[in-house]
């Protein structure tokens, strides 16, 4: 069916951006830890886990509906040398996953895929917290003194 032809393409580009998304996480949490930013590595590892499932539950979805997922466009995670610079990136990232889910939700509903909506909305609300979670972090890395949030986030 055509509108399930392009429903499944982009389930596959979502679950490429999963996929990706946990790379960059466990990149960025191993960072945090080696460091000595034990706070930071517990809360981006565990996003990490989080997309995990998001992944497994697009896989699940898409074969489901007619195919075998296809995991074929990840790419390279970037090195990055700060805090700022690992939060700046995980925003985007969150950003871009939640618009595709909401461009994905409306397609969903364009062919009453109800099920597909219920799982994307689920999955674009844990997104959206993280997307949160960092922008949190930014405000504090600015307002709060560096050396002082970094030292938060040493704690154990
Ligand atoms: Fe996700």
């Amino acid at each position: 069916m055509k509108g399930y032809e392009d429903l499944i393409n982009v389930l596959n580009s979502i679950l490429a951006d999963e996929l990706n998304a946990i790379n960059q996480y466990l990149v960025h949490s191993e960072m945090c830890e080696n460091w000595g930013y034990a706070q930071l590595y517990l809360a981006i590892h565990g996003q990490a886990m989080d997309e995990m499932h998001h992944s497994d539950w697009l896989m699940e979805r898409n074969n489901f509906i007619e195919r075998a997922p296809k995991v074929s466009k990840l790419i390279p995670v970037t090195t990055l040398k700060s805090i700022a610079e690992i939060i700046a990136e995980d925003i985007d990232v969150n950003i871009n996953a939640v618009n595709s889910y909401n461009n994905t939700i409306k397609l969903a509903n364009e062919i009453y895929d109800q099920v597909t909506d219920e799982l994307l909305a689920i999955i674009a609300k844990t997104d959206e917290d993280y997307e949160a979670w960092n922008q949190i972090q930014s405000s504090q890395l600015k307002q709060i003194n560096k050396e002082n949030y970094m030292m938060n986030q040493a704690l154990n």
